[in-house]
């Protein structure tokens, strides 16, 4: 365990064995309309430098979460979850195990499975018409299934629902629900072939992703 000396970590902060806190960070802060929540985080965690950690929030065993990123109230992660530097978790979402979000990744209201990439400075939306002040009445939360992969700089329209084994490729906009077993591309993005229809063109897999099938 170690825990640097100008982090700061509220009373409320439950965490596993093992946890590394590198300067700065600030785990426990309380949302100012949910004083009594508390923050749990599992075994061996390790919290970057200048990152925040809001109470409300559970995440599972080997949670990493790179420098200057902030998860605020109200989310779920599961085991093995990795946020990269500058990523804006805000509230209500909720990840399944080895979920990877890349740098700069904003989300709000999103259930994600296991097994999801998600690309560098990818945006979910979530309101409509925004700032509409009944948004979150509006469209319910997006949905992500597992084993997807999704590309850089992509935009999700609010609510949108992706299914199970997809991948979204870098710059996409995508405005409509994307079934299972799809390989979504373009603005507005469109489905432009199946997903076991990728291929690995170096040659060193057999078709791409097949390293999930191990987890
Ligand atoms: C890398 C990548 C652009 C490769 O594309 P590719 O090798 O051309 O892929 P495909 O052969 O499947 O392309 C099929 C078609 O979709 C087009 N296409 C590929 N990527 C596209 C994109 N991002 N937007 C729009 N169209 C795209 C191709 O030009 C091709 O069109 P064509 O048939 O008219 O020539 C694509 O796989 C991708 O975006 N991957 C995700 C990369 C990423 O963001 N990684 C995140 C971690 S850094």
């Amino acid at each position: 365990m170690h825990i640097h000396d100008t982090a700061l970590i509220y009373p409320n902060v439950r965490y596993g064995n093992s946890i590394i806190v590198e300067p700065f960070a600030i785990l426990g802060i309380q949302d100012r309309f949910h004083p009594e929540s508390e923050l749990v985080i599992g075994e061996r965690a390790f919290v970057g430098s200048r990152c925040t950690v809001y109470a409300g929030v559970q995440v599972g065993d080997d949670f990493d979460i790179s420098d200057q990123s902030t998860v605020f109230y109200d989310n779920i992660f599961g085991n093995a979850c990795r946020i990269g530097p500058k990523a804006m978790i805000k509230n209500g979402c909720r990840l399944g195990n080895h979920v990877r979000i890349n740098a700069g990744v904003f989300l709000e209201r999103v259930i994600i499975g296991s097994n999801v990439f998600i690309g560098p400075g990818t945006t979910f939306t979530d309101d409509k018409h925004a700032p509409c002040p009944h948004y979150a009445d509006c469209v319910p939360k997006s949905e992500v299934g597992d084993f997807v992969s999704i590309g850089a700089n992509v935009v999700i329209a609010p609510g949108i629902k992706i299914g199970h084994h997809c991948q979204v490729y870098a710059g996409s906009v995508v405005t409509k629900d994307v079934e299972p077993f799809s390989v979504m591309a373009g603005n507005p993005a469109k489905k432009i072939k199946k997903f076991n229809e990728l291929k690995c063109s170096a040659g060193i897999y057999q078709k791409p992703f097949e390293w999930w099938d191990s987890q």
